[in-house]
């Protein structure tokens, strides 16, 4: 995708270049993606870079991924490329795939958090794509998930605006984020490759890709390097507990015959009628993955800035297409119990 089949307005253009020369001269600025509202820096000015961190409360160990625009800049950034990672690069970029690639000495340390690898991808969202285009070739963006540390990413700019309005140069208003879960996380080990964190695009595709298996860490061997990983993340301030179908009902009425005010979260065909009551509020969310990721950090966005006792969540299916999701749901539960 370049910037001339993208289909922006005057204003748009206007206002891209203004948070354009916003990163150029250290400033810090929200921004629209296909998976989440990314909160960005110049990747090359250490001292934007480290207000990243102070805004968003964030370890400083925890890399953040740099946003470039075009697959002939990752040399540039990057050294040692397997061929499995241009594969993947030249079948889902601009797309919601992170590759973790070994770093050039472009790159500077504290977007690495110190490591020798960074985390790059190509977004494919008009907006930051242009906002890419306008900064340079020898530029890139350096940005994490546009909330504060933990909790819910943000899938629209009103989301960044209630967050971190006050902190941040500029936030760019690029719609509702199609995608609405963060990118899917990828390793290498020579030809060997990883799931760091399951992501926008699902795993089975990315097999198909490579025409082998990839392996999936677990939490305890990538807690360090990948703050989403983290048991407890995307969580938000009402407690959320996950119930299987045949358990919801009777958990919903249970904490709504004792006042509590309940949302509960469906997916599935459950009876409706089952959930009318004046303490319960009902959400029935998409029964397919693509839609149900896109709507569900709006949501709990949306009920968690009211005030509710609980948000109870039917457990998504258990099938690969639904990874991402029962990953995001498991780590939003995980920070009250
Ligand atoms: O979809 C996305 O990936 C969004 C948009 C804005 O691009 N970004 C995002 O960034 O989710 P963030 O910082 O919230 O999550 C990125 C994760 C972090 O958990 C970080 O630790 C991990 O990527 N990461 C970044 N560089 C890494 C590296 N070199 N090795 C291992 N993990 C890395
Ligand atoms: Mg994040």
């Amino acid at each position: 995708m370049t910037l001339d089949k993208v289909e922006l307005s005057q204003d748009n253009l206007a206002q891209i270049a203004a948070a354009a020369e916003l990163l150029d001269t250290g400033g810090v600025v929200a921004f629209p993606t296909e998976t989440v509202y990314g909160l960005g820096a110049d990747a090359t000015n250490a001292v934007a870079v480290q207000k990243i961190y102070d805004i968003k409360q964030r370890p400083e160990n925890h890399p953040l991924i740099m946003h470039i625009s075009d697959i002939a800049h990752l040399k540039f950034w990057a050294v040692e490329i397997p061929e499995s990672a241009m594969l993947l690069a030249e079948r889902f970029w601009p797309g919601p795939l992170t590759l973790i690639l070994k770093r050039s000495p472009n790159v500077s340390d504290n977007v690495t958090g110190g490591q020798e690898t960074v985390g790059i991808r190509i977004p494919a969202h008009p907006v930051a794509l242009a906002l890419l285009q306008m900064i340079g070739p020898q530029k890139a963006i350096a940005a994490p998930s546009a909330n504060l540390y933990g909790k819910i990413s943000p899938t629209s700019a009103a989301h960044v605006h209630t967050a971190l309005n006050d902190k941040v140069d500029m936030i760019l208003d690029g719609g509702n984020c199609e995608v609405g879960l963060e990118s899917t996380i990828i390793a290498f080990d020579h030809e060997d490759v990883s799931i760091l964190r399951p992501g926008g695009i699902a795993v089975p595709t990315i097999e198909e890709t490579l025409n082998k298996p990839v392996v999936q860490i677990n939490n305890e061997m990538s807690a360090i390097r990948v703050s989403g990983a983290l048991p407890a993340h995307y969580a938000p301030t009402t407690p959320l507990q996950l119930y299987q179908t045949s358990e919801l009902l009777q958990a919903a009425h249970q904490r709504a015959s004792q006042n509590l005010h309940t949302i509960v979260i469906t997916w599935s065909k459950v009876d409706t009628s089952k959930l009318i009551h004046p303490n319960i509020v009902h959400v029935c969310m998409p029964d397919d993955p693509v839609n149900y990721a896109k709507r569900l950090y709006a949501t709990l966005h949306q009920y968690d800035q009211d005030a509710y006792d609980a948000i109870l969540v039917e457990t998504p299916p258990a099938q690969p297409a639904w990874l991402a999701i029962s990953d995001r749901l498991q780590r939003a539960s995980q920070s009250h119990k």
